[in-house]
Parts: structure tokens; sequence; C-alpha cells
């Protein structure tokens, strides 16, 4: 017997699909919880390392900037579709440190943050983490839409940004980005171009669904139509394509039509261009994209495809601009500058960084030694441990997968190894961005300082874990301990006593009290 089928849209262009409007809804609904409950993966993509990487190109482009004598107008960083601001504030503080080190001139810069989601920005607008950098003016939100935006609102310092306003290139970051947005899919076969559609069914009501169930339950079927000509009113798009047709055969191919448009309405914003940093799952070489099959769509609460950075890449040099790609083979985390710069082949800070901080080694080879590093974890010593969250740039979504093993390895360590896991959890507690998740990484660190004998540092973070959290029994259990062990007395007994009227069926705490304060 056939099982029934509901038919949601039929025969739709790809880039018009009821998908990415889903995907839309999904972030609305969803606000920061799409990473606070880790549905949307993003430890990837937005770790202290990646942020390390992204502020060594900034600084280098400011540089470059400074070195053409233009020091005094402000910069404006715009981060596109920023979800949950974790990126920006590794970007920031990375960038913060690198400015103090080198101490050169270079132009003042303000970071925005923005997104579609009202949610996300009130966020990160009330974040207490983000609250130092808006006093310095270095920091700002603002609602854009990167398909139709062509104008800036800052909430923060209520200037408005319109078109040909900035005497600075704008330096947009779109990362996990363009997979996230509208995108064509053509299909080459025998030179000739096919526009793509979809007839999207479920097995079951979808009535019932909310997006988030629609976008896992959803069933493509996809079909081909020949295209008509001219396929793009922009006669750059035509001659890409028109590129591909010589260059690819039977393939299905992502097209970047409205990331695109975002380039150009973005660069519109500024008398100076427009240099864009971004970093996704995707391609950039040819041969990728050659015989590929009939796209797979990736969900992980929101949905996600390849970014086809090899179109990107092609439309910057026709515009006269300059894109830089890796230079070797990756596993598809790929990082681009595109620059569509008044002579952008003078940025040369940019390339240089770019050679080191991507070419050299980059977010890309990271990720394979941390998947290397947990495929190895249980025998793992305490300094390949720590030698890996230096890599990291202390980042702190590596030391809450490394910790069982970290516990695991500090049981007997000399004082010298105490003191170094000692600095490594301060720099990884100063990298970390809060989202409130589940994880509690104060309290994970302040267990740790308790198990090494560090007593005061532990009461530091659990102070930070209440900051973040409130109070908990356990969180008073350990600090009624710590207070034990230096001999806090009056401390110990006043806490106790809080502990046991805030949670008097908790039955740890009668161990507490049968501790003996005269011992020696
Ligand atoms: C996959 S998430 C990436 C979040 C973050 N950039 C990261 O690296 O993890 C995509 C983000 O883009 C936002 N978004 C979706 N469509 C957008 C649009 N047209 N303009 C601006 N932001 C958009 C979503 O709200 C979401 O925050």
């Amino acid at each position: 017997m056939e099982s029934k089928r509901f038919e949601i849209e039929t025969h739709t262009l790809f880039s018009k699909s009821l998908i990415w409007q889903l995907n839309r809804d999904y972030f609305n609904a969803q606000g920061v919880d799409a990473w606070r409950k880790g549905v949307v993966p993003h430890q990837l993509t937005s770790n202290s390392m990646v942020g390390k990487t992204y502020a060594e190109l900034i600084f280098a482009f400011l540089k470059d900037l400074a070195d053409k004598g233009q020091v005094l107008e402000k910069v404006y960083i715009l981060e596109l579709g920023a979800g949950h601001g974790r990126l920006a504030f590794h970007i920031l503080k990375h960038l913060e440190r690198l400015k103090e080190q080198e101490n050169v001139v270079v132009p003042p810069c303000c970071y925005i943050l923005s997104d579609i989601v009202e949610e996300n920005l009130k966020f990160f607008y009330s974040h207490p983490q983000f609250q130092v950098y808006y006093k310095k003016g270095i920091l700002d939100v603002a609602y854009f839409d990167a398909i139709e935006g062509k104008e800036i609102l800052l909430r923060h310092s209520g200037l408005k940004i319109l078109p040909k306003d900035l005497k600075q290139p704008l330096l947009a970051i779109a990362n996990y980005f363009f997979d996230s947005i509208p995108s064509d899919l053509f299909y080459f076969k025998d030179k000739k171009i096919s526009n793509c559609f979809v007839t999207l069914e479920t097995s079951e009501d979808p009535k019932e669904m909310d997006a988030e169930l629609l976008l896992k339950k959803i069933d493509f079927n996809f079909q081909t139509a020949p295209a008509a000509y001219p396929i793009y009113q922009d006669t750059i798009l035509n001659e890409i394509l028109e590129d591909y047709r010589e260059l690819v055969f039977d393939t299905y191919l992502f097209f970047p039509h409205k990331g695109l448009q975002c380039l150009q309405n973005l660069k519109q914003l500024s008398q100076q261009g427009l240099m864009v940093i971004s970093m996704d799952k995707g391609f950039h070489e040819i041969h990728d994209l050659e015989n590929t099959k009939i796209p797979e769509m990736i969900t992980h609460g929101s949905m996600s495809f390849w970014v086809n950075y090899h179109a990107f890449g092609t439309y910057c040099k026709k515009l006269g601009g300059t894109s830089l790609l890796p230079s070797s083979s990756n596993f598809h985390l790929e990082l681009a500058c595109l620059m569509l710069l008044p002579d952008s082949e003078s940025f040369t800070k940019t390339k240089i960084a770019y050679e080191r901080f991507v070419n050299d080694f980059g977010p890309d080879d990271f990720n394979g030694l941390k998947r290397f590093t947990y495929k190895h974890l249980a025998k793992m010593e305490l300094l390949e441990i720590i030698n890996m969250l230096r890599l990291s740039s202390y980042d702190s979504s590596l030391f809450v997968n490394v910790l069982p093993q970290l516990k695991q390895v500090s049981q007997h360590i000399s004082f010298n190894e105490r003191t170094r896991l000692a600095q490594t959890m301060h720099k990884t507690w100063d990298m970390y961005f809060t989202l409130y998740e589940y994880e509690d990484l104060a309290f994970e660190i302040g267990g740790m300082f308790y198990a090494l004998g560090f007593y005061e540092e532990a009461l530091d973070y659990f102070q930070f874990s209440i900051n973040l959290y409130g109070h908990t029994p356990d969180e008073y259990y350990n600090r009624i301990l710590c207070y034990y062990q230096l001999r806090k007395d009056a401390l110990f007994l006043k806490t106790l006593e809080a502990a046991i009227t805030s949670f008097p069926d908790y039955k740890k705490f009668d161990y507490l009290k049968n501790l003996d304060l005269t011992a020696v």
C-alpha cells in the first residue's frame, strides 16, 4: 500500500523555494537558543582560533589603510548574521590585544553586530561582556537584512549609514552565513544550462509542524528545465555562468546570486569599496564543482548548503578586485577575503596576513588537529592537552570537550604542571563568551582549581558561576569546602547556614555539618 504524501510546494525555482523562508522562520523562532542548546553547530566556525585569524586579517587591513594615510576616518566592520555574537567577542579580544602589542597608528574602528532576528540583537545589546566595548564606542548593533539592506541604522550611536557615506572601505564579515541565504541552483550538461526546481513533500501532515520539524522531514524532488536567456539582468553574472558552461559538464552548481547582490549593496555604502572576510563549508576550485550530484540539504536545526566561493572569487576579479582564496587543498572549511577595493593589489599587509594565518596554517588545519585530538584524547597527557588549548587560542569549547581527560591526567602532577594548568584555565576563562548555556564553565574551572588545591582561585570561579547562573546546591557545597580548607570558619558557618536555608533538602550538606573545624 502506498503511504500518503503531503505536497508542500510544487515545481518552484530553487532560490524561491519555501525552504529559505523556513530557515529564516527557524532562526526567528529560536533566537540565541539555536546555539545555546547546541542545535546549530558553531564551535567549528566561531571559536577563539577563528576569531584570532579574523583579527590578524583585520589588523593587517587597518595597517594597509594607515600606510595609505587613511588614519582619521572610522572603519566600520559589519558582521552579517552574527547569530550568537561569540565570534565578534573573540575578534574584538584578539584585535584589542594585537593593537596593544604593536602600538602602531591605525584608523579607529567600530564593529557592528547585525542580524535579522530581534531577539539576537537584544541579546547582543544587553550582554554584560559587550558593555565595555559599547562604552568605548567600538561596538554597535544594527538590524540588517543582507539581501535587501541598503542602509544601516546603528542602535547605540544612532548613526545612519547611507549609500556612499563611508570614507573608509567597509569591512564585512560573513561567517557561516552565505550558506544560509537563498542560492540559485543550475544544472549544466552538454554545454547547456538548466534551472533547477524543487517539489517538497512530507510523509506526515505538515500543518502540525514548526519550521524546525518541517526542515527535518521535508523530502526534495528536483526537476530541471532549460534556462531562458538572459538569465540575469547583471551581465557580469551572465558572463560567469557562460564561463561555467564551458568549464563544467554534468553537474549541479550553486550560484550565489543573492550573496553577490549583497556584496553590491554593501559596496555602495562606501566611497572606498568593500572587503569581505567569509568562512563557510564550500569550494573555490573548479574541479570541486564538477560532476556534483543532486545537492543534499544539511539540517542541524536550520539548514545549509555548500558555498560556491569560486563564483565569489570570479565576481571579484571581474569587477577589478582581488580575491584571496586558499592556495592549497583543504577539507572545505574555506576562508576567503574578497577585496572590491580601488587598487586592491596594493593591500600587501592583508595579503601577507592571509598567507600566514590562512595558507600556512589556518582554521581548516586546526579543525583537523582538533578531530585528531578527540580521537586520541584518552591517551593524551597533560602537556599535550595544554599544547592543543594554546593552539586553539584558549578556546572554551575545546576546553569543555577535553575536560574529562584533563581531570584524569591532573590527579598527580608537579608544581610546575599545576601552575601551567592554572594559567591555561585563567586564559580560557578570559576568552570565554557566555551564551548562558547548559555547561557551567566557571563551575567546572572552580572544581579543577579546588582539586589542584588553589582554594582562593576556586572561590573566584564559583563566584563567576553564581554571577551567571545564580546559587545552586553544588556551588554552595564546593564553596563551603573551600572555606573549610582555607580555615575561614566564620564564612564556612555563615555560608552553610545560607545554603541550608536555600536548599533544605540537599543531603550533602549533612556531611559539611559534621566537619571538624578544630582539626589541624
Ligand atoms: C548559520 S547562522 C550563523 C551565525 C553565526 N554567523 C555563526 O557563524 O555561527 C546564520 C545567521 O544569519 C542570520 N540570517 C539569515 N538570513 C539573513 C539575512 N537575509 N540577513 C542577515 N542575516 C540573516 C540568521 O538569523 C542567523 O543568525
